[in-house]
């Protein structure tokens, strides 16, 4: 399917220009919804046909994101920097989301960046308002590696007065993506994909069709599946390219598989070796794979140390996999060494966010018996339709 973590920054880039927006390939899922409805509250008139979206943000009336959608997920940030950049001003409330860092998701690179482009920022009790009266380029080194912010100050540096360079920047495809797809419309950025990016300000850009790229975590979600349940499986229309963290890995802990281009086959492993893992922004191991790969661990021969180095919470759901039988130690809050093989048995569990939930179906595949899931809104949040799809795949799975 087409990439989450893609579609939910080309959508708000759609602000960027007064044209009539096509983006294709888009996931049917949650959180692609609450960005249309954020759109449609701006007074932007959206029509989604299946996996198409027409956006027309003519007749855009304010610039005052609603809260009461923005706090409920984490992208609604991405709204920022394109009203900003076209409107000079804009007012928003803290962004909600998977419950993944410590105190809540900071917000302070964003702010930190806005404020270099001559943006003052006023903060009040519930929500954060923005205004410039000019906004100039700038020079601006991120202290913490981030793929949001990079990619809204890469969206404001696009109508701002002269040449912005972005030092240290997140490097992951959909950074590249929307790069391509605003050059193609005007916008002049170079070096998008690489830890420099420059952006040579321009007055206006135009909006065109930009199609979604493949989701890489899914395809790695779907990958560690089919090996953790020894299936065979063949996945179409995905990029190996940008998941070469894991295949690397694959070959090292004995998972045999095929690659072209545009697919992947995933064959049974006969005995799977364990591996350590560090989670590391692109091209590195992705933190969205932390969990999947952790309970891919607990049937693996020996012991491995798996670091999650990018958020605070993203550990937590290990307690449940220990409840299946999974023998894991917690070493510190980023790292946990599981020693495997364990069989794991079917519980009652709830989801705690997105890539957990996932983590805990593919736990409950291989798990004897059966296991309740609650709480899936967090998985419906980025995998479409998933009980269909594994039904599909043979597995025994419903949504109640
Ligand atoms: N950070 C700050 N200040 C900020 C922003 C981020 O300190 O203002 C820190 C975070 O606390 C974290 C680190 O920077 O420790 C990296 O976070 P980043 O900003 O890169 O994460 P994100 O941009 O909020 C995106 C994806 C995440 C994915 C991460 C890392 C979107 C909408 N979200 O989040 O996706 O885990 O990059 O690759 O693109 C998911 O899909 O489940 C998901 C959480």
């Amino acid at each position: 399917m087409g990439a989450k973590n893609s579609a939910l920054k080309i959508i708000p880039a759609a602000l960027l220009s007064g044209d009539n927006m096509v983006i294709k390939n888009t996931p049917y899922i949650k959180d692609i919804d609450k960005a249309l409805s954020l759109l449609e509250d701006l007074g932007v008139k959206t029509e989604k046909n299946r996996r198409t979206i027409k956006i027309n943000p003519k007749t855009i009336n304010k610039t005052d994101l609603n809260a009461k959608i923005a706090n409920k997920f984490r992208a609604s940030i991405m709204f920022v920097g394109p009203l900003l950049a076209r409107f000079k001003e804009v007012s928003f409330p803290h962004p909600g989301g998977c419950v993944i860092g410590a105190g809540g998701r900071p917000i302070d690179l964003f702010l930190d960046g806005f404020k270099h482009f001559g943006a003052e920022i006023i903060k009040n009790e519930n929500n954060y308002k923005l205004k410039a009266t000019k906004l100039k380029a700038c020079d601006y080194f991120f202290t913490v590696v981030s793929v949001t912010a990079t990619e809204a100050l890469m969206m404001t540096a696009v109508l701002a007065n002269g040449v912005t360079t972005l030092r240290n920047s997140a490097m992951e495809p959909e950074i590249k993506a929307l790069a391509d797809y605003l050059n193609s419309q005007g916008a002049k950025i170079k070096g998008a994909g690489t830890s420099t990016i420059k952006i040579e300000g321009v007055k206006k850009i135009k909006a065109g069709t930009f199609k979604i790229i493949p989701d890489r975590i899914e395809t790695g979600s779907f990958a560690i599946m089919a090996a953790a349940t020894r299936s065979k499986i063949r996945i179409t229309r995905c990029k190996p390219d940008h998941i070469r963290a894991l295949l690397e890995i694959f070959k090292k802990i004995n998972i045999p598989f095929r690659e072209g281009v545009d697919w992947l086959e995933i064959n049974k492993p006969k005995k799977l070796r364990s591996y350590n893992i560090k989670t590391h922004e692109f091209p590195g191991f992705p933190t969205d794979l932390q969990s999947p790969f952790t309970v891919l661990m607990t049937q693996a021969e020996g012991s491995s140390l798996i670091h999650e180095t990018i958020y605070d919470r993203r550990l937590l759901y290990v307690d449940m996999l220990s409840q299946m039988g999974a023998d894991i130690t917690m070493c510190d809050p980023h790292r946990v060494v599981v020693n495997g093989p364990t069989r794991l048995y079917g519980k009652n569990l709830t989801s705690p966010d997105l890539r957990a939930g996932i983590a805990l179906v593919i736990a409950a595949l291989i798990a004897q018996g059966k296991t309740k899931i609650d709480n899936i809104y967090q998985i419906n949040r980025g995998y479409e339709n998933i009980d269909a799809r594994l039904r599909g795949l043979g597995a025994k799975i419903k949504k109640l």
